[in-house]
């Protein structure tokens, strides 16, 4: 697409609906999830190192869960990441296995913690960055998880992704086994998660650029989103919608 088309007044409007999220976010936990590194070329990934760290520059504290690059050794992978968001200015630190204590200390220190699941102790056990995602985002008390990878979000059956999707809508279309794959697996994390109170969990695709800055910050986000029920909107979001 080309980026000159659009207008001064189109780029404010963009910033102004990012206001509330801002404000919404503020010092609020969003876990990234990224289960994709080999899908992704460097500057790719540097690019979603980007996004994140423009998360923590306004105010949230992202937390990035990852698996590894097939053929690279876990921990020095952690040390990569790291070192790819510092690249953008702020504090990141690579932290294996999930450890709470050291979690909270990073924290508030100011640092991304950057996790790969596995320690020392269960180096070989291969475990899911979503499985290590809702750990931490139940025992933190997370405002959401992105999954960002491979997959966009939930498609209709004419392919679409749908935008928004309750609990029973998914738990449904997981019953109807119309899920399977890493679909499955995020699907099922994602009911689990917000069967133990975690607000919003959002399916995106890392391949498409800046994904995770479009999701927080519009209404309409790029892949699915997953709610308790239609309850749970933001007060900005009501009244929008109160408007259409
Ligand atoms: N920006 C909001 C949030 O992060 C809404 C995202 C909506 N996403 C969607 N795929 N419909 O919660």
């Amino acid at each position: 697409m080309n980026k000159n088309y659009y207008t001064i007044e189109d780029k404010a409007q963009i910033l102004i609906d990012s206001l509330p999220y801002i404000r919404d976010f503020n010092q609020k936990i969003i876990i990234v999830s990224f289960g994709c590194s080999n899908i992704l070329t460097d500057e790719e990934e540097q690019e979603v190192m980007r996004d994140i760290a423009l998360l923590k520059s306004i105010g949230m504290k992202p937390i990035v869960v990852h698996d590894t690059k097939m053929g690279h050794d876990k921990f020095r992978e952690n040390k990569r990441i790291a070192k790819m968001i510092e690249f953008c200015g702020v504090k990141a630190v690579g932290i294996c296995g999930i450890d709470l204590q050291t979690l909270h200390m990073t924290l508030d220190n100011d640092y991304i913690p950057v996790i790969t699941p596995n320690d020392i102790d269960n180096e070989d056990t291969p475990i899911l960055p979503e499985e290590a995602a809702q750990t931490i985002a139940v025992a933190m008390g997370a405002e959401k998880v992105l999954f960002l990878g491979r997959e966009e979000g939930i498609r209709d059956a004419g392919g679409q992704i749908i935008s928004q999707m309750t609990y029973d809508e998914v738990k449904k279309m997981k019953d109807e086994g119309r899920f399977e794959g890493r679909l499955l697996q995020k699907t099922t994390y994602a009911l689990q998660m917000i069967e133990q109170g975690v607000p919003r969990i959002h399916i995106l695709g890392s391949r498409m650029a800046h994904s995770i800055l479009v999701e927080i910050f519009s209404i309409i986000g790029v892949g699915t989103v997953i709610m308790p029920d239609r309850e749970h909107y933001y007060p900005h979001e009501l009244k929008r919608r109160k408007i259409k």
